[in-house]
């Protein structure tokens, strides 16, 4: 079995200024200190060299939210692979229920934005999956995580697989207070890797990072990773306040 480490993201989603970043990134630090768990923060773009700047020399990673599968080209308001690296960021969120439910994100450029990650970079994507209320409530799921994940890793190579983050958030208790249970959140990493060992193999799926995401917090984080399947967090509202995102990472 790989030894997989414990991976606890932030994905800030829409907020904060270069101003707020700033002083996140400096309260934030003040509380920081090493640990066993990886930890990063994916920010808006505008932010990510601010954040860049005020994280080096530590081991907190920087995340983008998105990225375009091309290098350039008149996509308006699209920012690129090349423009990233640039940067520097360690990650990149691909697939985020909220720009597949408001920005037509689809398997299918999420699929495009993994290759070109994995092909043209080291930056590491977080891919995100899960299914809405309607899908749990029908019992479908499985059917449906499983789908997104064949779909997404279509034409990765093993090694790339490997790479991929996974993050399991289902869109009925992201931001919601309404956290899966621990049951419901390992059975579904579990089934995630299964999926992944049937694509590839054992060694493949020993090694992707599943992390679960919705409504986590300092007071659900342990319980949520007691599954050994669930290997860390992507947390929205609660990586906003620098000492509820360090209690989640000394979970
Ligand atoms: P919340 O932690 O605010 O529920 O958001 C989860 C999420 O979508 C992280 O990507």
């Amino acid at each position: 079995m790989a030894m997989r480490i414990p991976f606890i993201a932030g994905n800030w989603k829409m907020f904060k200024t270069k101003a707020e970043a700033k002083a996140f990134a400096e309260e934030f630090k003040a509380l920081y200190h090493d640990t066993d768990v990886k930890t990063a923060i994916c920010a808006p773009f505008t932010q990510l060299d601010t954040l860049k700047e005020a994280f080096a020399g530590t081991s907190i990673g920087v995340g983008a939210q998105n990225v375009h599968f091309e290098d350039e080209g008149a996509f308006t308001g699209e920012v690129s692979l090349p423009m990233l690296k640039e940067v520097g960021v360690d990650y990149i969120v691909i697939g985020h229920s909220e720009r597949r439910q408001y920005f037509n994100e689809t398997d299918e450029t999420v699929n495009l934005k993994l290759k070109k990650i994995l092909g043209e970079s080291d930056i590491i994507p977080i891919l995100c999956v899960g299914e809405n209320l309607d899908q749990r409530e029908a019992g479908k799921e499985a059917e449906i995580v499983e789908g997104q994940i064949e779909a997404d890793f279509a034409g990765l190579t093993a090694e790339q697989a490997a790479k991929v983050v996974v993050a399991y958030e289902p869109i009925w208790a992201i931001g919601t207070g309404k956290t899966a249970t621990p049951e419901q959140a390992g059975e579904m990493c579990t089934l995630i890797r299964q999926k992944i060992q049937a694509l590839y193999d054992e060694d493949t799926c020993d090694q992707v990072i599943i992390q679960y995401g919705g409504s986590v917090k300092p007071e659900n984080a342990s319980d949520i990773m007691a599954n050994g399947d669930v290997d860390g967090a992507l947390v929205g509202g609660a990586s906003l306040v620098p000492e509820k995102f360090m209690g989640i990472i000394n979970f």
